[in-house]
């Protein structure tokens, strides 16, 4: 039976929609089966609508106590019987309580080679900004599964990306981006097909 997934997204959604692409197209066997976003005019909501996948705004002003927008969470992710949750972009801390619901498949894509350039406050152009400052001439991105702290789960996939010496945070982030699409489907693809175990 085809992996169900859930997408928790806060912004744009481009990592979202390249595996919905490949899910389109027959190269993943999956089914994009929720989008949750805490952002109502979030371009992954607009996605959602365009692609007819399900999709819900939950966040802390649709349900202004934790207890209650983790069961909201629940809710959906039990009405739509999800496997597995991919962060794309999803800018709030994931409950303990949602990781155990779905017995720890939760994945997370973040913009650089983990461990390094990883933790509270490295998130969007915080992290190109730090790498480019450091004189790396090498970054990337990682797909990791996700626990209690931020960037520290087993990592299960990384793709790198050359820094360039006239690289902007902004030029940087465009190149790793392209990474991280690829890299996010053949991860998918590996856990599916059993290669990669979670
Ligand atoms: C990506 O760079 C991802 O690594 C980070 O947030 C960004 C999301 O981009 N976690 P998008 O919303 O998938 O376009």
């Amino acid at each position: 039976m085809s992996l169900r997934i859930a997408f928790f997204a806060s912004h744009g959604g481009s990592n979202m929609q390249a595996i919905i692409d490949a899910i389109k197209s027959g190269e993943i066997d999956a089914v994009a089966a929720l989008v949750i976003s805490n952002n109502s005019e979030s371009g992954a909501i607009e996605r959602a609508k365009t692609e007819g996948i399900p999709f819900s705004h939950i966040s802390s002003k649709t349900h202004p106590d934790e207890r209650e927008r983790i069961m909201a969470m629940i809710e959906k992710l039990d009405e739509c019987k999800i496997d597995l949750i991919i962060l794309a972009g999803y800018m709030k801390k994931i409950p303990s309580q949602i990781i155990e619901h779905v017995g720890g498949r939760v994945l997370n894509i973040h913009p650089a080679l983990l461990p390094k350039f990883g933790g509270e406050g490295m998130y969007g152009m915080n992290v190109h900004k730090a790498v480019i400052e450091s004189g790396e001439t090498l970054s990337g991105a990682t797909v990791h599964l996700v626990d209690s702290e931020y960037d520290r789960g087993r990592i299960l996939m990384q793709k790198e990306a050359p820094v360039l010496a006239d690289d902007t945070p902004e030029t940087l982030a465009a190149r790793v981006l392209v990474a991280e699409h690829s890299l996010y489907k053949e991860t998918l693809k590996k856990i599916i097909s059993g290669e990669i175990i979670i």
